[in-house]
């Protein structure tokens, strides 16, 4: 075992799961472990089973932290605690399925709005556990506020699959684990980077706790095209903000054309915008480009991956991974606003470190508007999945975004201007109160 991984500390002492409590007001910190099940758990049958969890041995605070002194984790828990002093979050849980070692995650940042919400990623094994921790407690904390904004009765998470297993090697156990791991941890979720809609497809026998799936198990698809027709909602608003009308002839440059990047774009050639766009995954991007160009019958212009974020332009949309804009990118922009999609564009661990960034952003004379104000209509056509199931429509999630978002951008692009704050303090300003409490 490593000394800096809670999943090798776990197995070492046959734990199933480890959960890590924090009171954010008092900063004091609870753990606590069990040992569930063994080797031979069949999560094939979860959902259907009723004698499943049949026996448990619990381990109280006193026994974990001794365990981890003992077994040289101490520096690695002391790094874990410290991030979720950092972000004020509530709760971390570790869940091992016992079998092949799937490493499940959740990542609570805050239920004072009610049962969390947020997505299901995957992070390959490759990555450190620190940097996957990090990830997926920063991206709790985002949805905190980006649940807040959506104006749905939810708090905050992430949940993550610290696995590199080839999708071939996903069977029923896998799928069935997972099922079990999100009823657990009482979110409801929907497939992040690292999940297709055909493992939402699948995780769906195990728990109706996953929504955007295929339509051909009567989910709602991905949830990406209403996260991409609020950010295009979102443009237009900041745009009318600086008295600017339409989109045409405003020059938008995209990073990531995925299931959030290409309805964008769109949404953007229909409204007469110029398209640039990348991908890390160019055959990918043909594939998705081709088809929305023929239909509308424009052009979007393609670069390299990495010239992306320093393309001349007057909207830069990151649509892909986090972390984009940070101390070595900062001076290479070349836009006059970011609008995009992505979770956490700023690199940053804590609030502190994102206002510091939108700072050094804003001192370059570049607007940027909050990712978790612009990028929720995703979780808006989530929460209307979840409630409505089969009564769900498209259309009713694209109008609820359109109800939404514009009315918060104006709002914070507002308030920033007439307090002199950047737009993230003025959406911290508003925010804050509701997801703290
Ligand atoms: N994963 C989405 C996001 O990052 C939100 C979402 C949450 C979607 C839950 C579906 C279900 O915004």
């Amino acid at each position: 075992m490593t000394a800096d991984s809670l999943f090798d500390f776990m197995r070492s002492q046959r734990y199933t799961s480890l959960r890590i409590d924090h009171d954010r007001n008092e900063g004091t910190f609870r753990w606590s472990a069990a040992r569930e099940w063994g080797e031979g758990m069949d999560w094939s049958t979860y959902g259907q089973s009723s004698d499943m969890m049949a026996s448990g041995e619990w381990f109280d605070d006193e026994r974990v932290l001794e365990a981890i002194a003992s077994s040289g984790t101490k520096p690695h828990a002391s790094a874990v605690m410290d991030l979720m002093t950092q972000g004020r979050h509530e709760r971390l849980e570790l869940v091992l399925d016992g079998g092949p070692d799937i490493r499940f995650l959740a990542g609570i940042h805050s239920t004072v709005q009610g049962p969390p919400a947020g997505g299901i990623r995957r992070h390959p094994r490759t990555q450190a556990e620190i940097a996957v921790i990090a990830d997926i407690l920063n991206l709790g904390r985002g949805m905190s506020f980006k649940d807040a904004a959506a104006m749905i009765p939810n708090g905050g998470c992430k949940l993550g699959v610290h696995s590199s297993l080839p999708f071939e090697d996903r069977d029923e156990r896998f799928y069935g684990f997972l099922g079990y791991c999100i009823d657990r941890s009482d979110a409801f979720t929907g497939p992040d980077m690292g999940f297709s809609l055909q493992d939402a497809d699948r995780i769906r026998q195990y728990t109706h706790n996953i929504v955007g799936g295929t339509s051909r198990t009567g989910s709602g698809g991905a949830t990406g095209v209403t996260a991409g027709w609020g950010v295009f909602l979102g443009m237009e608003e900041t745009l009318k903000v600086q008295g600017k009308e339409g989109m045409k002839g405003i020059r938008v440059a995209i990073q990531g054309v995925g299931e959030l990047g290409a309805p964008l774009v769109e949404h953007l050639l229909e409204a007469g915008a110029q398209v640039v766009a990348a991908d890390i995954a160019p055959e990918a991007m043909e594939a998705r480009l081709l088809p929305i160009e023929r239909r509308i019958g424009r052009k979007v212009t393609r670069v390299h991956a990495d010239q992306i974020l320093g393309i001349d332009c007057d909207i830069l949309a990151p649509c892909a991974i986090g972390g984009v804009i940070g101390a070595d990118t900062v001076s290479t922009l070349c836009c006059s606003m970011i609008v995009g999609g992505a979770n956490n564009q700023l690199d940053a661990r804590s609030k502190q470190q994102e206002i510091a960034m939108a700072a050094a952003v804003a001192g370059r004379g570049i607007l940027f508007v909050p990712d978790f104000i612009v990028n929720a209509g995703g979780v808006i056509q989530g929460k209307m999945e979840h409630v409505r199931a089969e009564h769900f429509r498209l259309e009713d999630a694209r109008a609820e975004t359109g109800r939404i978002v514009p009315g918060n951008v104006r709002d914070i692009l507002v308030a920033a201007k007439n307090l002199g704050i950047t737009p993230l303090e003025a959406a911290y300003r508003k925010f804050e109160p509701i997801v703290y409490g």
